[in-house]
Order: structure tokens, then sequence, then C-alpha cells
């Protein structure tokens, strides 16, 4: 598909908000990489150091897709195994809310996304500026589901009020997306999401739903993007420029 001015504005802010969050990275550091097109940028500039031997880190990635990226800038990655934690897990969002709560998994990846999130000492979003909003909701929530439980899911989110929506294949639409987990994903559409703890608790009582995208107080920062400007936002802190930043992990 042919990107538009908008389009490539937003993905020179994502390359923005990636290439602020390399000052988070130190040497020697275990880092979580994330999934979709702003991690992908910090992951291509990660490996970038690390080929230049200005940065020895290991990596776990949150998809196969970024795991194979990782492998091609020449990041090394170590396999999940007990007691692994991550210094720092950097990965993008959907919508993030001024409590740095999150809506994740718009590119499917939510479930290896939140293990690797909890995984870590410190979660960095990196962000265009059409992530951060007052209220999470516009984007559909995200579910994944197993296959097998999907009637009864979409059941139980219809009566909750989530318009339940099975994700396919843009090229194909004939096709179900699959996670990397082969399971099915289902889009919910809550709209405005006034009480975001009592949703998360709902739906990971369904049986069936393996995880959803609602990622509450796990990130500790986010980079975004707003007016050419990358700044550091903390929940219940002013927004500060990143390039002065100084609590760094
Ligand atoms: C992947 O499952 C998602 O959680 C992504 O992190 C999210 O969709 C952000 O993607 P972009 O960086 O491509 O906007």
């Amino acid at each position: 598909m042919a990107s538009t001015p908008n389009t490539d504005h937003l993905d020179q802010e994502k390359q923005h908000a990636a290439r602020a969050a390399m000052r988070w990275v130190r040497d020697g550091m275990l880092v979580g990489l994330g999934t979709g097109s702003t991690a992908a940028h910090f992951i291509t500039q990660l490996g970038e150091k690390v080929r230049a031997g200005e940065l020895r880190i290991q990596g776990t990635a949150t998809s196969l897709a970024s795991e194979n990226l990782a492998r091609q800038v020449g990041i090394p990655l170590v396999e999940p195994r007990r007691g692994l934690r991550f210094d720092l897990t950097v990965d993008g969002a959907d919508e993030l809310d001024p409590q740095l709560n999150l809506i994740k998994g718009g590119g499917g990846a939510l479930l290896r996304e939140k293990i690797i999130a909890t995984a870590s000492d410190y979660m960095l979003v990196v962000a265009d500026s059409s992530k951060a909003v007052a209220q999470l909701g516009k984007f559909p929530l995200p579910l994944e589901v197993v296959p097998f439980a999907l009637p009864w899911v979409l059941d139980a989110v219809a009566a909750l009020g989530g318009n339940p929506v099975v994700r396919m294949d843009r090229q194909d639409p004939s096709k179900q997306v699959l996670s990397d987990q082969k399971n099915q994903l289902v889009d919910c559409h809550f709209g405005q999401l006034n009480d975001v703890q009592k949703l998360a608790s709902q739906l990971i009582t369904i049986p069936g739903i393996v995880e959803h995208g609602l990622f509450l107080g796990i990130a500790k920062a986010a980079l975004v993007v707003r007016e050419d400007r990358v700044e550091v936002l903390r929940a219940g802190v002013e927004p500060q420029l990143a390039s002065d930043f100084t609590e760094l992990p």
C-alpha cells in the first residue's frame, strides 16, 4: 500500500521516539524487544550499535517477527528460562493514557508482550503523537483467544458490551489471523473505557481468553513525540524533554 504524507510523518515520529529510547539502554543490559513498527525501528537502531561494538546487550523478542528482525540486525537472543529478568523492555502501544495505562495488541503480539513487560524491571513505551489519549477506548481492545473457546468468548464479551470482531487477514479476508501461539485474535469495541481495572478483571475470568491488551500499571515511562519533540511521560508527573531526562534505569 502506498504511504501517505501523514503515515510518512508518523513513521518519522516513530523513528524519532525509537532513537530517543537509545539513551535508556546501557552496556550489558538484558533487553525485551517489542513488536510493531515503532519497536522495529528501535530494534534496527539497537542492532546498529551492537554491530558497531558500542553496546553489548542480549535480548528476547515479543514476537517471531521481532525475533527475525533482531537476528537480521545482529542482536544476540536469549531463550526464556526460569529467573530471567529484563533490565529494560522497549515496546510500542496502540493507545496510552495519562496514568500510562496502555492498549496493546494491534500487531497481535499482546501475550508475549505482556509476559516480557511483566518480567522487566522497566518497561519503556515508544510512541508517535497519535497514541497519547485522555481516555483509552477509541482503539479496539484486542484479546488472544483459544480457538475452541471462541464462540463462548464472543458471547461473553458481547454481554459485557464489547461488540467483538474476530480479526481477519487484511490481504485475504476469508482467513482468520492467528497469533504466534496459534490462537485467535478478537478486537472489542467497548467505546471509551471508564473503568479499565474492572474491565480487565472481568475479561481475564472468561475461560478461553488467554490475555487481553490492557496493560495497567506496567509501563514505567513513555517516550511520545509531540510537536517534533520527544517527551517523557510518567504517571502523575509533568512531561519532560527526553534529552534532559536523567532518571534512567
Ligand atoms: C503489537 O501487538 C502492538 O502491541 C504494538 O506494540 C502496537 O500495535 C504499536 O504498533 P506500532 O508501533 O506499529 O504503532
